[in-house]
């Protein structure tokens, strides 16, 4: 018999098909969102998951699904997996690094521009037939070329941030746990500074970090009251990361003069204040959403189910320690 194997929202064919190649494949093919109930119910009997960010694979859930040998994330990032718990259960779980890093870091950029020059209210301006003519005062922006940005977190997406930032002759400036070393610091044109630095000098804050219990709130009202009123942050990480209700606050206080974000606290639900507010650009998590690498994340998370059940190591095991037990 062959193994069984959940995929839990919609993936492309080329993905579904190596699957189908190795396995009895059940997928959300209309990408119907689902309950963790459901998703309780379709794991019975199921030895793999193969799942994009939206489905919640927590403690309860994990508890109720006992047959269950590997989660195969489409995401770089992995929060919506209680790690922990699957290590517990003896459950592997993967990742899908390296693919994404340039379309992101592409991404941020694009958030960071249209932010910086008002696109998006522009472009609705002359949709609502608003135009009537060049003027001299229609929405003045903030420049970019030569102005500072600082990234938090200088891993693969913010060493790219960096390196788009030198067709900008930007001042880049970094913070991060730990310093780069001489070489990586030369090569990206960046400066490390400690966060209260980082936060006071910069014309563009990017953040680049992962979610963990530390980076949780790593952006609220003190660190609003340190930046520029001039500033904009932009956020293509993950949204806990941001107080979204300190944002609100320090934009309608004039505290930063705008946000960039695709990430947002309790996705997928923003701050409703954000939504009125003309200094926001508000993207749905697409930052990774080119097609060339979304299908190369959905084929990375097939490759990896596809060595967890048949007794390989799956090449981006982030909990090798279930391994030989
Ligand atoms: C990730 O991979 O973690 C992104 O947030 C979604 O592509």
């Amino acid at each position: 018999m062959r193994p069984k194997v959940l995929v839990t929202r919609k993936i492309f064919d080329g993905a579904l098909n190596l699957l189908s190649k190795h396995f009895d494949v059940e997928s959300n093919q209309r990408d119907l969102p689902v309950t963790p109930t459901q998703l309780v119910k379709r794991l019975q009997g199921k030895s793999g998951a193969v799942t994009p960010l939206a489905c919640e694979f927590n403690e309860r859930v994990l508890a109720q699904c006992q047959d269950l040998k590997i989660i195969c994330n489409v995401a770089v990032g992995f929060d919506n997996i209680d790690v922990k718990a699957a290590t517990r259960r003896g459950i592997m779980v993967t990742n899908t690094p390296g693919v994404l890093d340039d379309t992101t870091a592409d991404f941020t950029w694009c958030l960071l521009l249209a932010t910086a020059r008002r696109l998006l209210e522009a472009d609705k301006f002359l949709r609502t037939g608003k135009w009537k003519g060049w003027s001299l005062m229609n929405f003045l922006g903030h420049d970019v070329y030569r102005k500072t940005l600082g990234i938090v977190g200088l891993g693969r997406i913010g060493k790219g941030v960096a390196k788009r930032a030198k067709g900008f002759d930007m001042r880049v400036i970094y913070t991060d746990v730990q310093r780069a070393d001489e070489a990586t610091e030369r090569e990206y044109g960046v400066m490390y500074v400690d966060k209260r630095t980082l936060l006071r000098e910069s014309d563009f804050v990017s953040l680049h970090v992962p979610l963990l219990p530390e980076t949780t709130h790593y952006i609220s009202h003190g660190e609003f009251a340190l930046m520029k009123k001039t500033a904009t942050l932009i956020n293509a990480s993950r949204g806990p990361i941001v107080d979204e209700k300190a944002l609100v606050k320090a934009l309608k206080e004039g505290k930063i003069a705008g946000a960039g974000l695709d990430v947002y606290e309790k996705e997928p639900k923003c701050e409703r204040a954000l939504i009125g507010m003309k200094n926001v650009v508000l993207a749905p998590h697409i930052a990774s959403a080119s097609i060339d690498t979304r299908q190369k994340m959905a084929i990375i998370a097939a490759q990896n189910c596809i060595a967890g059940l048949t007794g390989q190591r799956p090449p981006n095991l982030l909990n090798p320690e279930v391994l030989g037990r």
